[in-house]
């Protein structure tokens, strides 16, 4: 694993602090939430815009069998970015990178 920026460092403690209990330890998914370094959330299928609504508004199941995420309205639109900052270096380090959405 490449060294993380300085941002994706902060985003790794707001992230084990309100996503990993779901979504695992660096983002590897667990029985309550799907793994975020999937090939599904690439960025060309789930734009950054996608986190900041599933904080904000949470997510309906669609595409998983564990259930809806409920908001995390305790998170700000700033720890997100810098959340997805650490999701995205996460991503690619394990090889996830931009896809065109065709579907
Ligand atoms: C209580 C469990 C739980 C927590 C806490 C949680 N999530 Fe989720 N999250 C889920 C589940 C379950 C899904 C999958 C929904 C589906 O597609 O079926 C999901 C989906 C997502 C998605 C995909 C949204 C989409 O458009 O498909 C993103 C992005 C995401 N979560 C980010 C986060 C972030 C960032 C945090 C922390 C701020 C977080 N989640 C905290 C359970 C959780």
């Amino acid at each position: 694993m490449p060294e993380l920026s300085g941002e994706a460092s902060v985003g790794q403690i707001l992230f084990n602090n309100n996503c990993a209990s779901c979504h695992g330890d660096r983002a590897s998914g667990t029985d309550k939430g799907p793994p975020l370094i999937h090939d599904i959330y690439n960025p060309g299928h789930h734009s950054d815009d996608a986190f900041y609504l599933a904080a904000m508004n949470g997510v309906v199941q669609h595409h998983w069998p564990y259930g809806n995420m409920p908001k995390q309205e305790q998170v700000t639109r700033d720890e997100v970015a810098k959340i997805v900052q650490y999701v995205r270096e996460l991503q690619v380090a394990n090889g996830i990178t931009f896809k065109p959405h065709n579907m």
